[in-house]
């Protein structure tokens, strides 16, 4: 049985310690540790009394704690990436892996010293069978060379005044790695359009339109757009030369009222990727290494920062990612 401790126990780590406990087998939280230590107590609480640290440095290095979730803030995940590849402990860092591009290159090196990958990005999507029936698809020729990807990704309202960047960074950074995931293929190439603001995001330039061209020439264009009012919507079509596979909000059942038939939404992304997150540990526990590594992390910040730079500039941006190192390929 392994023992995961878990760093930031807000919504995602909250979510994440819900789900080990009750729905992965082979783990148990075996630790907590939160800024907020009454958030922290209620998170073990909840996961059957698992103990509370004062210090997360101490729980990556105590000897009952067999694996770390990262789940704090994105600015901490660097620190406490180091911390557990120096303690040569499996990591599952939430997304982003670190905000700067600068900051994942050093947890990169770090893995690289140690010489063996101890650290898996949580880019759920990968996990969602949604996407895997897609990917499938496409491996199996079912709609030839694919030529675009369209993407949507809305969430009903955002804290007003959200830096423009923080759609890309935040929310976009999604499709960044599920493109690159799906075409198998890296973006090298970026633009950002900025279309009229919506009213409701407070200032921020809400919607954004990326278009990224990837190595073989395909475009996959991905609308974010934050404050969309009516729900949270995931969807995206691949468009090959002889078919597409359209990527719809899998909801089984239809509701019909009040003279309009359709299906309900979520009000954000935990319901719509329930399956995923819980794929995506049960893989992590397993050890099975079908998650987005440390270098999936860094070229989707990598990319992310192109995009805000291309969203400033209104121009196209060349993404020029280093040669992948060794441990990745
Ligand atoms: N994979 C996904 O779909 C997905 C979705 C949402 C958020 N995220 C990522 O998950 C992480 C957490 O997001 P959230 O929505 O749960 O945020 P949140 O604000 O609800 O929780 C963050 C928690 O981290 C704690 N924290 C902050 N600094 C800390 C520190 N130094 N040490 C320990 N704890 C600290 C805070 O007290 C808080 O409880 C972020 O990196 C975010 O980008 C991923």
């Amino acid at each position: 049985m392994k023992r995961v401790g878990i760093i930031g126990t807000g919504i995602m780590g909250a979510d994440h310690a819900r789900l080990l406990t009750e729905a992965v087998s082979g783990a148990v939280v075996g630790g907590v540790f939160d800024l907020d230590a009454d958030r922290a107590a209620g998170v073990a609480a909840a996961s059957g009394g698992a103990r509370v640290f004062e210090d997360p440095h101490e729980l990556i290095n105590d000897a009952e704690i067999d694996a770390v979730l990262i789940a704090s803030s994105d600015a901490t995940h660097e620190e406490f990436a180091l911390a557990c590849i120096e303690a040569g402990k499996p990591v599952l860092c939430e997304k982003p892996l670190a905000p700067t591009v600068e900051g994942c290159a050093r947890i990169l090196e770090a893995e690289d010293r140690f010489g063996a990958r101890l650290i898996t990005v949580g880019f759920m999507r990968r996990f969602d069978p949604g996407y895997n029936d897609l990917k499938r698809r496409l491996g199996e020729g079912a709609i030839g060379v694919p030529l675009m990807l369209h993407n949507v990704h809305r969430n009903p309202a955002n804290a007003p005044g959200q830096p423009d960047a923080g759609l890309i960074t935040n929310s976009a950074v999604h499709e960044l790695d599920i493109t690159r995931w799906i075409l198998d293929e890296e973006i090298v190439e970026v633009a950002v359009h900025a279309p009229r603001k919506t009213s409701h995001g407070g200032g921020t330039q809400d919607p954004q339109l990326l278009i990224l061209r990837t190595e073989s020439g395909a475009i996959s264009d991905v609308e974010v757009f934050v404050n969309a009012r009516y729900g949270y919507e995931v969807r995206c079509e691949l468009v090959g030369e002889l078919g597409t596979v359209t990527l719809d909000s899998p909801r089984p059942t239809t509701l019909r009222r009040g003279g309009v038939t359709g299906r309900e939404l979520p009000g954000d992304w935990r319901p719509r990727f329930a399956e995923a997150y819980r794929l995506e540990l049960q893989d992590w526990v397993d050890g099975a290494g079908g998650g987005a590594s440390a270098w999936d992390g860094f070229a989707a910040t990598f990319v992310a920062r192109a995009c805000v730079a291309a969203l400033a500039s209104g121009e196209r941006h060349e993404v020029s990612l280093p040669p992948v190192p060794k441990i990745y390929r």
